[in-house]
């Protein structure tokens, strides 16, 4: 069956069976390799996209779902030219990762989390990241990226 979503602001559309996962559809049908999955049973959160908004893994939904619905992925994130976002940027100077498989899906949370409470404490950005699990880092860094980024200082993160 046939599905359109608009993508990245991009109107796309593509040929799914009802059991294709929008992780699937993006990564396969348009190539949107930077949606990563790790578990593919809503554990990791490393295949966290936005979804009219709201953050979703995007291996807990099927494609078929989405017809119609807006869909932002960690490709939509930086600017035309490349420049990274806030988020992305703060990662980067903080050396919020390690490996990076987790990246992609920690910046689509920490995304969402920003713009519904723009300055999180340490502890609503560690409950927020529950659900996205990293195997390198031990989240210090990340959670200091996330500060970073709503503009609040980082010297008190707790180093757990
Ligand atoms: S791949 Fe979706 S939560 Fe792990
Ligand atoms: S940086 Fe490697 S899993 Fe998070």
């Amino acid at each position: 069956m046939k599905v359109t979503m608009k993508v990245n602001g991009r109107q796309v559309s593509g040929e799914v069976e009802g059991r294709t996962l929008l992780s699937s559809f993006l990564r396969e049908g348009q190539e949107l390799t930077g949606t990563h999955i790790g578990c593919d049973t809503s554990q990791c959160g490393a295949c966290t996209v936005h979804v009219n908004g709201k953050q979703i893994k995007s291996c807990s939904v099927f494609a078929v779902e989405l017809e119609g619905a807006e869909v932002t992925t960690i490709e939509g994130m930086a600017a035309p030219d490349g420049t990274l976002n806030a988020i992305q940027a703060a990662f980067q100077e903080y050396h919020g990762l390690q490996c990076g498989f987790c990246t992609p899906g920690m910046v689509m949370a920490a995304a969402a989390l920003l713009k519904d409470t723009p300055k999180p404490t340490e502890s609503q950005i560690r409950e927020h990241l529950q659900g996205n699990i990293c195997r390198c880092t031990g989240y210090h860094n990340i959670v200091k990226a996330i500060m970073a980024a709503s503009g609040q200082p980082v010297a008190a993160v707790a180093a757990e």
